[in-house]
């Protein structure tokens, strides 16, 4: 299903900024280009675009400035009852690819994990001081359509595991231990 596959770099990404998405105007703009990159261009069904993690996922949204068009999105969240995290849903529209914005997307998506990995650590400290020892990595986990394996490759992701079916496309679960 996916559509790109050269890796030719183009110059000079256009001006842009990436910003949490936190108001709904922001959520359906996230939204929106996911269902042009993932539905309309890949094929992927409407119906298992929105998953039950939407509410409690944070959705950064890349957008251009100073037009404001947004451009690419990516979506992250703490596996409930967990200690890892999720890479999901990272779109960049197909004009605005290879220019190393989806890089810039994944990379704040680590800051963050970075950034909420240490206030969950200082919450649970707080609650027992005695037994929580500071987590030295966080794991993040993505599915990777196949194509696109490389991509992750660059950040230290790791495959793990045999591939499988996700809503119709093979897919690989990729693994990166981020320093925290
Ligand atoms: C995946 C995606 C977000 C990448 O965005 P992008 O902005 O084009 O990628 P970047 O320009 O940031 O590329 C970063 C690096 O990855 C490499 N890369 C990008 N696309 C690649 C591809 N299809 N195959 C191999 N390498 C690729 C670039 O060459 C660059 O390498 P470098 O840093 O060594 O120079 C974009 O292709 C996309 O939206 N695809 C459709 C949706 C999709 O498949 N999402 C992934 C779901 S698992």
């Amino acid at each position: 299903m996916s559509t790109d596959t050269s890796s030719v770099l183009k110059s000079e990404a256009p001006s842009h900024e990436i910003i949490i998405a936190s108001s709904l105007a922001e959520r359906q703009q996230c939204l929106d280009i996911r269902i042009e990159v993932f539905h309309r261009e890949q094929k992927f069904p409407l119906e298992t675009e929105i998953d039950d993690l939407e509410d409690q996922a944070t959705h950064f949204l890349l957008r251009l400035i100073p037009s404001l068009t947004p451009i690419g999105t990516i979506r992250g969240f703490r596996v409930p009852n967990k200690s890892y995290y999720k890479l999901t849903r990272l779109a960049i529209l197909k004009d605005y690819r290879k220019y190393r914005l989806g890089r810039e997307l994944v990379l704040a998506l680590h800051n963050w994990v970075m950034q909420d990995c240490h206030n969950h650590t200082e919450d649970t400290a707080s609650e027992n001081p005695r037994t929580t020892p500071s987590p030295t990595t966080v794991d993040i986990v993505t599915h990777s359509q196949l194509y696109i394996k490389p991509f992750y490759a660059k950040f230290g992701y790791e495959p793990e595991g045999d591939e499988f079916d996700e809503d119709g496309d093979p897919h690989q679960k990729m693994v990166l231990r981020l320093p925290v």
